[in-house]
């Protein structure tokens, strides 16, 4: 039986929009699995919403509504985006299905009769207030190494150590800033160790995942893999572990699951197999193959592997791992409006010049893909609108005006047949790339056979040919629109739109890699009369390019290249494998989880204002309140301890160092304005949370902020 490949994309969280981040990857996959059907190979592309996890929970608890409500509302959206990407899933599931629960079910018990689960006592952070254990992104606190402020509890984003959240300097709750107490549960762990021998010959296996990934995960082998903790307390939002009580699995154990369970469902919806067995089972002739990011590496090439050996499944053929996506040069970042929403990319632009100019950049290994505005809109314009498009312009409205769209026979010999056929000719190398996933080696091919042959219509000159001899114009004209096809057919994975235009223009079957592998010259059929000429894809335009970034809300101006908006600060040393930390997800909005209040006077020590960048001024949350009971702070003659209505039900306590600029009498009553997520810190035995805005230069000298008649609560931008 021929091999059938079974492809996926990893599996978006349901907490978001997709982003162009999240494209580079879908059009990568694409790309590979378009080019594999047209090369006549059955392939099947495999996609679903990861549902499950804390920070969903956290999310819908929120909003008041049910994390399945919550997830729903993404799974509409994200297929919109995707299908408007021209990214073709052959099925798009969810984790949170019955078929992910049969499955999730399967595996774990099949672990756990291999002995592979083990019980043990974790001792954990714990929030008393929340109820709930605190997966490491939920407590924060001050790095240990450089004491940078609001730091994770595994890693800080400032140095870039990672640690344990004990280290942490002042470590609180994220969602209500109690500092967290330690508490013992008892979890289930995958018996990772044990198969370590395994998955060692696993990463030997070529073409499982890019050498150099392979040298690099070797590092967990020589500190000693770590058994794999895949229970979660509750509340949680996933699938109840089954002979357990309040214990849940881990969205990282049934995450992958989902690519099974997505196949089982489009199995029985489409009878195209008989389930997932067909595909996953031990031994059936399949490929499998993920397409990934490089932070979700150790979960893809050594979790998930040592699951499905022990479960009896089908074990990966192929881990491909792309690198994160940049723009301008820079860190995506929600703050600057560069994590572009795939949407906004949308209502602008057409998706073929991204995919192209994702392709153009990509190749097999992990370093980080720019996409530098600029160079998006010289690369598509100079490379497939003035190049491309314009070949097959040229050639065709020619071939449809004077000549009425008939073309020449294919000729014995001659300029033109030789130029179809050296193009020919470079098919295999440009399979050979789409194969490795080397695109912009194809791409660069692809570029060089529409240049060579507008070369030849320069050195021809058509235009002129045809007012002495009509016919030898159009034998010339025949054969670019000769190559013309050829480069749709060479396209058609990448931008697979503007192929589709182009065929049509032709009116020309679509032709595959398949068909090329013995296609001859002449590749059109030369009695056919052509379709009608139009311009393939228009030229990008600028501001239609620098519109695809929306100025966030509060943000003046959304432009990178401002100055204090972007910088050459602060590029990470890149990791070799970024990990993501197992509990990452995108975070509770900031709002929600950042941390505390800290007492303070207004009056800190004010040096020469070093620049900052706007992300930086947008961390400060800036309330407007009104003190509602105000009382001098015994043995301290600088401080009131105040009573402030925030609109947030209880008054928070705050102590303010303006006691010789105001009586408590005075300032009862007075509006103020609030920093209101300074880190809660403790003066005098009382605990403040949060600092009044003050003018003036201290002492005597200071004057309280009003921020004029509005409600307690209200913003302050
Ligand atoms: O990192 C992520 O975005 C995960 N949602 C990817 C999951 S891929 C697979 F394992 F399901
Ligand atoms: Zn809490």
């Amino acid at each position: 039986m021929a091999e059938r490949i079974l492809v996926t994309s990893a599996l978006p969280y349901a907490n978001g929009a997709i982003h162009l981040g999240h494209v580079v990857e879908y059009v990568q996959t694409d790309i590979y699995v378009r080019f594999l059907r047209s090369c006549g190979q059955d392939v099947v592309y495999f996609c679903a919403d990861d549902t499950h996890g804390t920070p969903i929970e956290l999310n819908a608890s929120k909003l008041g509504i049910p994390p399945e409500q919550f997830v729903a509302r993404f799974h509409d959206e994200h297929q919109r985006d995707f299908r408007d990407f021209d990214v073709r899933f052959d099925y798009f599931h969810s984790t949170n299905s019955p078929e992910n629960r049969q499955y999730a079910e399967l595996i774990y018990g099949r672990l756990k009769d291999a002995g592979d689960i083990d019980r043990r006592d974790v001792e954990q952070a714990y929030c008393e207030k929340d109820k709930r254990f605190l997966p490491d992104r939920f407590i924060r606190g001050t790095c240990p190494n450089c004491k940078a402020a609001d730091q994770y509890g595994d890693a800080c984003e400032k140095c870039g150590k990672t640690y344990n959240p004990t280290d942490l300097i002042d470590a609180h709750c994220a969602l209500c800033r109690t500092p967290p107490v330690r508490r013992n549960s008892e979890h289930l762990f995958f018996r990772l160790s044990r198969h370590a021998d395994f998955l060692q010959e696993v990463l030997k296996r070529p073409g499982f995942i890019h050498p150099g990934l392979a040298t690099q995960l070797q590092g967990f082998f020589e500190k000693g893999l770590s058994d794999w903790d895949i229970s979660r307390d509750g509340p949680y939002f996933g699938f109840a572990i089954p002979g357990e009580t309040d214990k849940f699995f881990y969205v990282w154990l049934d995450a992958p699951i989902g690519y099974i369970a997505t196949t089982e469902k489009w199995a029985k919806e489409t009878g195209r197999a008989k389930d997932a067995l067909e595909y996953w089972a031990k031994d059936a002739p399949t490929r499998i193959v993920h397409f990934i990011g490089k932070d979700i590496v150790y979960f893809h090439a050594l979790f998930w592997p040592a699951v499905l050996k022990v479960a009896g499944f089908h074990i990966p053929n192929e881990i491909k791992v792309h690198g994160h996506l940049t723009v301008n040069g820079e860190k995506m970042s929600k703050t600057r409006g560069t994590m572009v929403p795939a949407r906004d990319y949308l209502e602008q632009l057409d998706p073929s010049y991204l995919r192209y100019f994702y392709a153009a950049n990509l190749g097999a290994g992990v370093e980080d893909l720019d996409l530098s505005l600029k160079d998006f809109r010289l690369r598509v314009n100079g490379e497939l609108v003035n190049n491309v498009g314009n070949l097959a312009n040229r050639a065709l409205s020619m071939l449809a005006g004077p000549l009425e769209k008939k073309l020449a026979p294919g000729r014995q010999e001659g300029a033109g047949r030789t130029l179809v056929e050296q193009a020919l000719a470079r098919v295999p190398e440009v399979r050979e790339a789409f194969e490795k996933l080397e695109y912009r080696a194809a791409i660069k091919i692809i570029t060089d056979i529409a240049s060579t042959a507008n070369a030849f219509l320069q050195t021809q000159a058509p235009w002129a040919l045809v007012k002495k001899d009509a016919e030898a114009a159009r034998a010339d004209l025949s054969d670019a629109a000769d190559v013309a096809y050829l480069l749709g057919a060479l396209l058609a994975p990448v931008t697979p739109r503007v192929s589709e235009r182009l065929f049509a223009q032709l009116n020309a079957p679509p032709l595959t890699f398949q068909a090329l592998a013995t296609a001859k010259y002449p590749l059109l059929d030369r009695t056919r009369p052509l379709g009608t000429p139009e311009p393939l894809l228009p030229r990008l335009e600028e501001d239609r390019v620098n519109a695809i970034i929306k100025a966030p809300p509060e943000l003046p101006v959304a432009d990178s290249t401002t100055p204090g908006s972007g910088g050459k600060d602060k590029k990470k040393e890149k990791k070799p494998v970024e990990a993501k930390t197992p509990e990452a997800q995108p975070a509770v909005p900031t709002t929600q989880a950042s941390a505390g209040a800290g007492a303070g006077t207004g009056t800190a020590e004010a040096g020469p204002a070093a620049d900052i960048e706007y992300a930086d001024f947008a961390k400060v949350v800036l309330k407007a309140g009104r003190i509602v009971a105000a009382e001098k702070v015994k043995g301290a003659d600088k401080l009131l301890k105040l009573d402030v209505d925030l609109g947030e039900g209880t008054p928070r306590t705050i102590v303010s160092g303006i006691a010789e600029a105001y009586t408590a009498e005075a300032v009862a009553g007075r509006r103020v304005v609030v920093v209101a997520n300074l880190k809660p810190r403790k003066l005098k035995g009382i605990e403040s949370r949060g600092m009044l805005l003050t003018a003036g230069s201290g002492g005597k000298d200071l004057s309280l902020l009003d921020p004029g008649d509005v409600a307690p609560g209200s913003d302050v931008k």
